[in-house]
């Protein structure tokens, strides 16, 4: 079983959007999937019209494998579930703070299913905390979308920097440019000098700015579904190809 967080310390970069299209692609080629929503905004539930469990609190999500998975629900496609995000999950860096082992509990709440799912994606919410820290371990590969602009990049370096500081593994930092917009030529001059920069930590997808990724709010469904033909399709199906293909040699 393999953990991939889609991840970023940076607030509307496609994490989600990147998140629902990648759980999609690895169900569809057969991976018994498991997409978990840790976001209380819970925008990646909503894209699968699922309802938020009530009685998965927090100190539930990290202390109780029975509640964690009567949470999980089945989603409109096959081998996908999704285990929704509610309001309380905004406490759980207070929750984490009080706990023995701070920052290994994720790993541990997810052995509980760990028997069940091929692959568990993680819908992460924006900032660097106790509870991203607890990503940073439990995942196998983290993908990083940036849009290329100069914050981005900055937001980049403080993640690159977070992890020297804190001894944990660049090799699992794994970068894509996300909306990206081949008219503008910041987007080309950043992803330029990130590449350079970066090397292997970027893949070479890059997703495309694209009103059909926007629209997924309105079809709450992931754009591979229902525009498959699409170039944001297409590119989220590179995505998912080179992903793959980092994780297996994780
Ligand atoms: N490639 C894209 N092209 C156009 N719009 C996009 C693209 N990717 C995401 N969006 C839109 O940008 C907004 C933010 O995207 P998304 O929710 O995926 O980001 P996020 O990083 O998960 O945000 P948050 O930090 O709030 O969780 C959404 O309205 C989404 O529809
Ligand atoms: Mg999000």
């Amino acid at each position: 079983m393999k953990i991939i967080a889609c991840y970023s310390n940076k607030g509307g970069v496609g994490k989600t959007a990147a998140s629902v299209n990648l759980a999609y692609a690895f169900a569809a080629a057969g991976r018994r999937t498991l997409l978990c929503d840790l976001d209380p905004q819970g925008a990646s539930s909503f894209y699968f019209r699922v309802k938020p469990s009530k009685k998965l609190t927090e100190a539930r999500f990290f202390k109780d494998v029975e509640q964690f998975t009567k949470a999980i629900r089945g989603s409109d496609y096959d081998n996908l579930d999704i285990l929704p995000a509610n309001m309380s999950f905004r406490d759980f860096d207070v929750f984490l703070a009080r706990m023995r082992n701070p920052r290994s509990r994720l790993k541990k709440a997810l052995k509980g299913v760990k028997a069940d799912y091929d692959v568990i994606l993680l819908d992460c919410p924006p900032n660097i905390s106790t509870l991203s820290e607890n990503v940073f371990r439990a995942a196998d590969a983290i993908v990083v979308p940036v849009i290329p602009t100069t914050l981005s990049q900055r937001t980049f370096e403080q993640l690159t920097g977070f992890f020297r500081d804190h001894d944990l593994p660049l090799k699992k930092l794994h970068g894509f440019f996300s909306m990206v917009q081949g008219v503008k030529a910041l987007h080309g001059e950043t992803i330029a000098e990130m590449t350079r920069t970066y090397r292997k930590r970027f893949m070479k997808t890059q997703i495309p700015f694209a009103s059909d990724i926007e629209r997924m709010g309105v079809h709450r469904a992931p754009v591979m579904a229902t525009a498959p033909a699409s170039a944001a399709s297409k590119a989220y199906r590179a995505l998912y190809e080179e992903v793959e293909r980092r994780v297996k040699g994780a």
